[in-house]
């Protein structure tokens, strides 16, 4: 699928499909008048007639619209102009390109591209409908067996710019949603993919092959043998259960300047999380397959700095392993020592995440990293605090988290930020070594985030708790590819 960019001057005579906003009470958008005109007020004839009234998200097809340089019209609802945001913007994007992926046209003109919305400019736009474009064309790796489904026939893409200046931001606007496309595709791949497939060793494989395929990556993949001369205590703990071997897969993306410090991504690589000796419930259990899910955004997010050439160095660190129950395994109680020296009494085998994140954080130091970001479904109880629309956020750096809220809401991947303070601290004290690894039920996200933030000591650290954004459940289970677009954004454009 090709996305291109051109002003109203350079649209070419034909195009098979024009996508027309409408808001709520059939009201044309200005483009959408424009094209009302050249088709004798076929538009203003359909959306007066109340068949078409401009709901957010609704669509309508109208497959003939006579001989005129247009085939067909898709009609794309944007809801009330005062409910008009980012948001509603998104929406519709996603459900035009829904709607054109299952009509028969071979390309489009989509003219959404020029309908303004408060806080974003042109290439915010741009981007967000190619990333719209590429999350509705994205397939579920397949298992299935029997006959694939046809690809669909759209095969370009023109995005309209408003003048000539606005081109190229929204050439730049295509480049990058594309980017982030690939890369939450591979997250999205990756989670989705069954446990029994992605593995520690796929992971390490995965990560490899990056660096085949981009001279700008470069990947390391470490093995028990040197997690245990490391001192990776607590990492380990995690691992003895499983008879699958687990890994740490570091990736420097080099794109910035040679020496400059990196940012550091952090990512939860359990493949499969069944508790361990404190074993979960078995309903839903599956889902726990997507506990890697922050390891395959750290993938994404490389793979997508990488197509860009953004001018920045990132260092991506994945602690893998799978979390399970065997002669071996860890047992309540048991105490650990991480890394960074600190003692701690696993009292729940099931709070296994920040037992090897804080091994990979301590682990992150020696890259000198102007900002260390880790990513993880860490905690259920993030679930029930936020839902599954926003991200939890945590940081020991204000400007920090300021810069990842606002690239959260820039592209529509918003995260919303916990507190962390000492009181929580104080829940997680042990009798027996220097702190436990769970703190009660209450205020379950935040007494997670305050354990990693023992191990971040003079760094500038945030964590991202994604259990709730980082899938859906349900009928459409799957992966949801994010936060990779909320991690490109704040890399593109935040310091620290
Ligand atoms: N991977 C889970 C968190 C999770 C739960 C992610 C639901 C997505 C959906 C994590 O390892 C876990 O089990 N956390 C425990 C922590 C508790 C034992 C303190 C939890 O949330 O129950
Ligand atoms: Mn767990
Ligand atoms: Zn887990």
């Amino acid at each position: 699928m090709k996305c291109v960019a051109k002003t109203q001057a350079q649209l070419s005579a034909r195009t098979d499909c024009a996508v027309i906003g409408v808001y709520d009470k059939a009201e044309l958008t200005k483009d959408g008048k424009a094209l009302d005109k050249t088709l004798k007020g076929r538009l203003s004839r359909i959306v007066a007639s109340g068949d078409f009234a401009g709901s957010i998200g609704d669509t309508l097809l109208i497959p003939d619209v006579g001989t005129g340089p247009v085939a067909r019209v898709l009609l794309v609802g944007l809801g009330t102009r005062a409910s008009w945001n980012l948001r509603a913007y998104r929406r519709a994007a996603l459900a035009a390109m829904q709607a054109l992926l299952k009509c028969a046209a071979r390309d489009a003109c989509v003219y959404l591209s020029t309908e303004s919305v408060e806080g974003v400019d042109a290439y915010y736009r741009a981007r967000l409908l190619t990333q719209a474009l590429a999350q509705a064309s994205y397939r579920i790796p397949s298992l299935k067996s029997g006959r694939k489904p046809a690809p669909p026939a759209l095969t370009q893409i023109t995005l309209v710019a408003h003048t000539p200046a606005e081109l190229g931001a929204v050439q730049t606007g295509i480049a990058h949603g594309e980017a982030i496309g690939t890369g939450s595709a591979l997250t999205r791949d990756l989670a989705n993919l069954p446990a029994n497939v992605c593995t520690p060793t796929y992971l390490a494989t995965t990560a490899k092959s990056m660096a085949r395929t981009h001279r700008s990556i470069r990947t390391t993949v470490l093995a028990e043998p040197a997690l245990k001369r490391l001192g990776m205590g607590s990492f380990l703990s995690v691992t003895r259960g499983t008879a699958e071997p687990a890994r740490l897969i570091v990736m420097e993306y080099r794109g910035g300047k040679k020496g400059a410090a990196p940012t550091a991504l952090v990512g939860k690589g359990v493949t499969f999380d069944t508790g361990g000796i404190s074993l979960k419930d078995p309903g839903g259990m599956d889902e726990m397959k997507f506990d890697m899910t922050g390891a395959a955004a750290v993938f994404g997010t490389i793979k997508a700095l990488a197509a860009i050439k953004a001018p920045i160095n990132v260092v991506g660190i994945v602690p893998a392993c799978e979390n399970m129950p065997g002669s071996r395994a860890t047992k309540p109680g048991d105490i650990v020592t991480s890394m960074s020296g600190l003692t701690i009494e696993v009292l729940n085998t099931d709070a296994e995440g920040r037992l090897i994140l804080c091994d990979a954080l301590t682990y992150s130091r020696r890259f000198k990293p102007t900002a260390v970001i880790d990513i993880a479904t860490l905690t259920g109880a993030c679930v029930v605090a936020l839902g599954q629309h926003v991200s939890g956020m945590m940081s020991n750096d204000d400007t920090l988290a300021q810069n990842l809220l606002s690239a959260g809401r820039r592209s529509a991947d918003p995260c919303w930020q916990l507190p962390l303070s000492e009181e929580y601290q104080e829940q997680l004290k042990s009798n027996f070594a220097d702190m436990a690894n769970v703190a009660g039920r209450d205020g379950g996200a935040i007494t997670a985030g305050c354990f990693l933030w023992k191990f971040t000591q003079g760094l500038k650290w945030a964590h991202l708790d994604i259990a709730g954004s980082a899938y859906v459940t349900g009928a459409n289970k799957g992966s949801t590819g994010r936060p990779v677009a909320l991690l490109v954004d704040y890399l593109l454009s935040a310091k620290p």
